[in-house]
């Protein structure tokens, strides 16, 4: 068995919340409420004959809590960096995120990029390719997700499940 701390990142509203209530509970609430600096959840993935255990701190992505997210990714073994693909804003704030990551958290991280809503295409604002891209340059996972149509959601976690040592 093993145990993980992973954060979750990322502006508010992008479903940082809906995904973790998607993976843990496999539930979707159209009004789910903003987080309030953060919650904490745990949820294990078997891998071949292993158990992973996360401890998952999802943060509250309004800027007044930004200052309290080095709390919770501080000796976080794997992070979620998580943007909404209907709203460009949002892609630039994840990045910042990755930045900040990538400066102070542990040197060894995993990281995955996710873009989410990719339910609503109708909507798009954010080319996949160019997300791809900026994540292959960066070293992160990336994955289009859907917390609402329950898409890649347990597969991000499953991602980072096999990267990690
Ligand atoms: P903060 O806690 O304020 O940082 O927001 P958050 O990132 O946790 O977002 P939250 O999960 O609260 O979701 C914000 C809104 O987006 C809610 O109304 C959700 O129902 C909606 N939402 C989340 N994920 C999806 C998705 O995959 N598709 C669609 N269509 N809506 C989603
Ligand atoms: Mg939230």
């Amino acid at each position: 068995m093993f145990q993980f701390k992973l954060v979750l990142l990322g502006e508010a509203a992008v479903g940082k919340s809906s995904l973790v209530l998607r993976f843990v509970k496999g539930q979707f609430q159209e009004f789910q409420e903003s987080t309030i600096g953060a919650a904490f959840l745990t949820q294990s993935v078997c891998l071949d004959d292993v158990t992973v255990k996360f401890e998952i701190w999802d943060t509250a992505g309004q800027e007044r809590y930004n200052s309290l997210a080095p709390m919770y990714y501080r000796g976080a073994q794997a992070a979620i960096v998580v943007y909404d693909i209907t709203n460009a804003d949002t892609l630039a704030r994840a990045k910042a995120w990755v930045k900040e990551l990538q400066r102070q958290a542990s040197p060894n991280i995993v990281i995955a990029l996710a873009g989410n809503k990719c339910d609503l295409a109708s909507k798009r604002a954010v080319d996949d390719e160019e997300a791809a891209q900026y994540a292959e340059d960066n070293g992160l996972l990336f994955l289009e997700t859907s917390a609402k149509g329950a898409i890649n959601v347990n597969e991000i976690f499953i991602a980072i499940a096999k990267k990690l040592p």
